[in-house]
C-alpha cells in the first residue's frame, strides 16, 4: 500500500508532535495508519481508475486469506487491531454528545473529517456536508452493510435525505457516474477483489436508487468520499460543530441514554469492552 508520507506526519499532528515521539511509537503510529486508511477506504493517494489491474486481488485470494486471520474483516475497528492489542479507551462522560463520540470513540476520523472537508470545499448544502462527516463512522461498530448500519445509527436525530444519503453511499461506491465525477475506485479493486461484482441486495438497490427522486443525495457523498487529501491540512471537527449544532438533534440525555431505538448500538460504542 502506498503511503502519502506528508498526509501520513499531518496525521500525526505535524513536526513538533513526531519529534516528541520515541521510533518505537511512530513504528506503531505508521501501522495504526495504513490500517485505518485501508479500513476505512481512504487508501493511501492512488488516483481513481475505471480498470482493474493485475496488483489487485482475485476474490478467491481474499477469499483464501479468511483462515490466516484471528478476526473477520467485517469487524468494528473498535473491536479489533489487525492482530495487536486493543488500547484502554477513555470512558464516555455521563450524558455524551456526537462531538464526545468523535473525540473518545471515532477518533482520529480522518476519513470521514477529509470526505467533510472537501464537501464544505466544494459548496455542498449543509445536509451533505454532515451525510460526509457521519458516513462511515459506523465503522467502528460493525463494518458489513455499513451504510444501512450507519443510516439506522443516526435516523432518530437527522433528516430524512441526510440518513438516505448515508444509507445508500455504501451501493453508489460499486458504480461508476461519470457524469457525476465519480469512477470506480482501486481501493475497492485492492479489497473486495477485482472480479468482485456486488450481491443482489445491492444490485437491486442501485436499481431503485437510478430512479429515485434523491439519488444526488448519496452520489455526493460517494463523490467526496476521498482517498487523497491537501497533505498540507489538519483536519478536525471544529469547522463542522456549526452544521452539527443545526441539524443533529442531540438528545440531552446523552446518545445511549435516550431510550431511542438505537439507544443500544450508542451504548455498544460507549463500552466495547462490555463482555456481554
Ligand atoms: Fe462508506
Ligand atoms: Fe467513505
Amino acid at each position: 500500500m502506498e503511503i502519502d508520507r506528508r498526509a501520513f506526519f499531518a496525521s500525526l499532528g505535524g513536526a513538533a508532535a513526531i519529534s516528541a515521539m520515541d521510533s518505537e511509537a511512530k513504528a506503531d503510529a505508521l501501522e495504526e495508519y495504513m490500517s485505518e486508511q485501508l479500513d476505512n477506504g481512504a487508501a493511501g493517494s492512488t488516483p481513481a481508475t475505471t480498470s482493474p489491474d493485475k496488483k489487485f486481488p482475485t476474490v478467491a485470494e481474499l477469499d483464501s486469506q479468511i483462515t490466516t486471520r484471528d478476526y473477520r474483516r467485517g469487524v468494528g475497528t473498535l473491536f479489533a487491531n489487525n492482530g495487536r492489542n486493543v488500547k484502554k479507551l477513555e470512558p464516555m462522560p455521563a450524558n455524551p454528545t456526537l462531538l464526545d463520540f468523535f473525540k473518545l470513540r471515532f477518533a482520529p476520523a480522518n476519513h470521514v473529517l477529509q470526505s467533510a472537508t472537501r464537501a464544505m470545499k466544494t459548496g455542498m448544502t449543509e445536509e451533505i456536508i454532515l451525510a460526509c462527516l457521519l458516513h462511515d463512522v459506523v465503522q467502528s461498530l460493525i463494518k458489513p452493510d455499513h451504510g444501512w448500519w450507519g443510516a439506522q445509527l443516526f435516523e432518530p436525530y437527522i433528516s430524512p435525505k441526510a440518513t438516505f444519503a448515508i444509507r445508500y453511499h455504501q451501493t453508489l461506491r460499486f458504480y461508476p457516474d461519470s457524469a457525476a465525477g465519480y469512477e470506480y475506485p482501486d481501493l475497492y479493486y485492492r479489497i473486495f477483489g477485482k472480479d468482485y461484482t456486488p450481491p443482489p441486495h445491492i444490485e437491486a438497490t442501485y436499481k431503485m436508487l437510478r430512479n429515485h427522486k434523491w439519488y444526488m443525495e448519496p452520489r455526493l457523498v460517494t463523490v467526496n468520499d476521498l482517498y487523497a487529501f491537501d497533505p498540507n491540512a489538519v483536519v478536525t471537527i471544529d469547522p463542522f460543530v456549526d452544521i452539527v449544532g443545526r441539524h443533529f438533534k442531540q438528545p440531552k440525555e446523552g446518545l445511549g441514554n435516550d431510550n431511542s431505538p438505537v439507544a443500544h448500538m450508542w451504548r455498544t460504542i460507549a463500552r466495547p469492552d462490555s463482555p456481554l
